[in-house]
């Protein structure tokens, strides 16, 4: 049995949707398109436009309405920041840039930060040996300070989630914060596998705004799990790893995947 994969950001979303739970974590989203994006923008201010079926940080965009110095819009990917004073024009830009690839808008969170420089986390849920969902790893990436995205490959620095917390929490709030995250984590992957049934592990990317809510950013099917290496405690990536090898993910060749 193989690692069922999912790439669509847009058919996860709509599946974990219909969970009365998972949705009060999730930012309002919608498909790319001229009247979506417009609205979005009235109603949130600021908004990220990704690519459906994207990966590392590339292709996204945060978009904002601007008050100051004059009213109109401004957009940054990388390192750009272009801004445009209506909306047809930056509407036009954003087109050439996304081509012909299908996109999302999302509700933009202010994320928290440390050290001026913005941060979310990243939790690992994987099928244990025992087949059941575990939270076996939490790290939190501290973005690029010119980038608009935490992802390592985009130049954030994976990073213990106390180290980001502690301006923000006591240890034992950060430790009841983390509970919350384990058991989010899990409902997902439990919502997720009742329509993908070969799914083994999740990486889940979580906002955190100012009032410490957390918000489901994305959640990948394929994680990275090299990322725990960077925790100071070795255990965690050692569990991450063993659990990934027992369900199959390091197996090189074909033949060892038959089982029965
Ligand atoms: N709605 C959002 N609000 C704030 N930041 C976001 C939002 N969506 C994405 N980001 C930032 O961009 C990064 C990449 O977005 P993500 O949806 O995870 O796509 P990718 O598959 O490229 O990793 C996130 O880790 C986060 O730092
Ligand atoms: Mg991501």
């Amino acid at each position: 049995m193989s690692i069922q994969r999912v790439k669509s950001k847009w058919a996860k979303t709509n599946i974990m949707l219909k969970s009365d739970y998972l949705r009060q974590h999730m930012p309002s989203t919608k498909l790319f398109n001229p009247a979506n994006l417009k609205a979005m923008l009235e109603e949130h201010g600021m908004v990220y436009v990704k690519p459906v079926n994207g990966t590392f940080g590339r292709g996204v965009i945060r978009v904002e309405k601007t008050t100051s110095p004059d009213p109109g819009y401004r957009y940054q990917i990388e390192t750009t920041v272009r801004t445009y004073p209506t909306f047809e024009q930056l509407y036009r830009q954003l087109s050439r840039l996304k081509r012909k690839r299908p996109y999302i808008v999302q509700k933009g969170i202010h994320l928290l930060r440390h050290r001026n420089r913005r941060f979310d986390i990243r939790v690992m849920i994987q099928k244990n040996p025992s087949k059941v969902w575990e939270a076996t790893g939490i790290i939190g990436r501290l973005a690029h300070p010119a980038k608009i995205v935490t992802n390592y490959h985009s130049g954030g620095t994976p990073m213990a989630l106390d180290r980001l917390m502690t301006d923000h929490a006591t240890p034992s709030e950060l430790a009841v914060f983390e509970n919350k995250l384990k058991k989010l984590g899990i409902s997902i992957a439990q919502v997720l596998q009742a329509k993908y049934p070969n799914i083994k592990e999740i990486g889940v990317d979580i906002a955190i705004d100012g009032k410490h809510h957390p918000w489901i950013l994305e959640v990948n099917t394929n994680p990275d799990p090299f990322i725990f290496r960077k925790l100071p405690d070795k255990s965690v990536f050692r569990k991450v790893y063993r659990y990934a090898v027992a369900y199959g993910k390091y197996r090189r060749r074909r033949k060892s995947s038959r089982r029965k």
